[in-house]
């Protein structure tokens, strides 16, 4: 077994094996997508990860505000808005539009990882952050979780709320997310660019870990000793999109999208974790986005020896430290 497998099984075990143990027996079961959920027969689901939530606040730490906001209240499209400690009207800054991830079935922008995790990005960079709570599947299948993050963009473009009318920038706006809120933000920039009415602009793209697939294996992803972690990237899609075109959807895997090259961003920063499945994917989108006639500037950064999403859930550890460093100077850079 290769290092990278053993770990994320070790990972997967890890979430799973303390709360998985239910009195159902199997026939009750219609499928588990470990570590994430099970759905029973009877329509009943349950989630293993992700539901502990945190209010907003002032963080002691880092000064850094939140509160909670409604986008849309017929479908319940929600969001946690973050300013900095030194926020000024009379100053302008960027925004970012992040979207959490946990394979589309778990988390909030309410969870404790992504909190904090955008309380030390907002400590370290000064800009407003619009942290989106998209619908979840299987309940809301995709694609509702990319149409609620497009509502949710087009939003903050018009929207009253007095943070982002105050504060934002608009000339300066980011999209970003870790994991399958990465693959949502590349999402996003690339309906941006396919849009004609022209009301969205970014400035650029922030894609943390992010998931993407496809038929075609990369690397060792069809090994002997990946089949387990392979079979659940499959599963997540099937479950999570079942009406999806197959594994080389464009949604899910950029390389084969014709559109590729209309990406609405002008320059992209791909992090990846060197014991992560997903690593390679982020090398072949960063080729991909390079050899098309995209005309930004895309850079990748590779964590060695660090697992998938580590800069949420190690946020301590040093790699996520400048993780955090090198996102702050992303969404800042060029500020005079
Ligand atoms: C559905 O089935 C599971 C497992 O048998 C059980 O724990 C749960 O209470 C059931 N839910 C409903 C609404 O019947
Ligand atoms: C609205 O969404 C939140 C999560 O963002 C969820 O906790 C809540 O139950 C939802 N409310 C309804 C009425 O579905
Ligand atoms: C899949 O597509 C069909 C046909 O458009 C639609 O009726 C159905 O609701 C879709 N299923 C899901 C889960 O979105
Ligand atoms: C590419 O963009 C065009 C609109 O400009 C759209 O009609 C088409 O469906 C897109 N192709 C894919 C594969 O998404």
């Amino acid at each position: 077994m290769s290092k990278t497998t053993s770990l994320f099984i070790l990972f997967l075990l890890s979430h799973s094996l303390s709360t998985s143990i239910l009195t159902a027996s199997s026939s009750d079961i219609l499928y588990d997508i470990n570590p994430f959920i099970r759905v029973y027969k009877n329509g009943t689901i349950q989630r293993f990860i992700g539901t502990d939530i945190v209010p907003p606040s002032i963080d002691a730490k880092t000064g850094v505000q939140s509160k909670d906001i409604i986008i849309n209240p017929q479908l319940n499209i929600t969001a946690r808005l973050y300013v900095p400690k030194d926020a000024n009207p009379s100053f302008k800054i960027p925004l970012l539009v992040y979207f959490h991830g946990d394979g589309f079935f778990t988390e909030s922008a309410s969870s404790p990882s992504h909190h904090n995790h955008l309380n030390s990005v907002l400590a370290e960079a000064n800009v407003v952050a619009v942290s989106v709570n998209y619908r979840l599947a299987p309940e809301y299948p995709l694609p509702i979780g990319y149409q609620d993050s497009w509502l949710a963009l087009k939003w903050v473009f018009s929207c009253d709320e007095p943070w982002i009318k105050n504060y934002v920038a608009f000339g300066r706006v980011y999209v970003g997310g870790d994991s399958v809120g990465a693959n949502i933000a590349h999402n996003m920039a690339v309906r941006v660019g396919l849009d004609e009415t022209g009301g969205v602009l970014l400035n650029g793209l922030f894609l943390n870990c992010l998931h993407f697939w496809g038929k075609m294996p990369i690397g060792n992803e069809d090994s002997d000793s990946n089949i387990q972690v392979k079979n659940m990237m499959e599963s997540i899609w099937i479950h999570a999109y079942p009406n999806l075109t197959g594994l080389d959807d464009p949604l899910l895997n950029p390389g084969l999208d014709p559109n590729l090259s209309r990406l609405g961003s002008k320059k992209v920063l791909v992090y990846v974790a060197g014991n992560d499945i997903l690593n390679g994917r982020g090398w072949y989108y960063k080729e991909a986005l390079s050899n098309s006639k995209w005309s930004g500037v895309v850079k990748i950064v590779q964590a060695q020896g660090e697992e998938h999403d580590f800069g949420v859930r190690f946020p301590n550890t040093p790699n996520a430290i400048e993780l955090v460093k090198n996102f702050a100077s992303f969404l800042n850079e060029g500020q005079v």
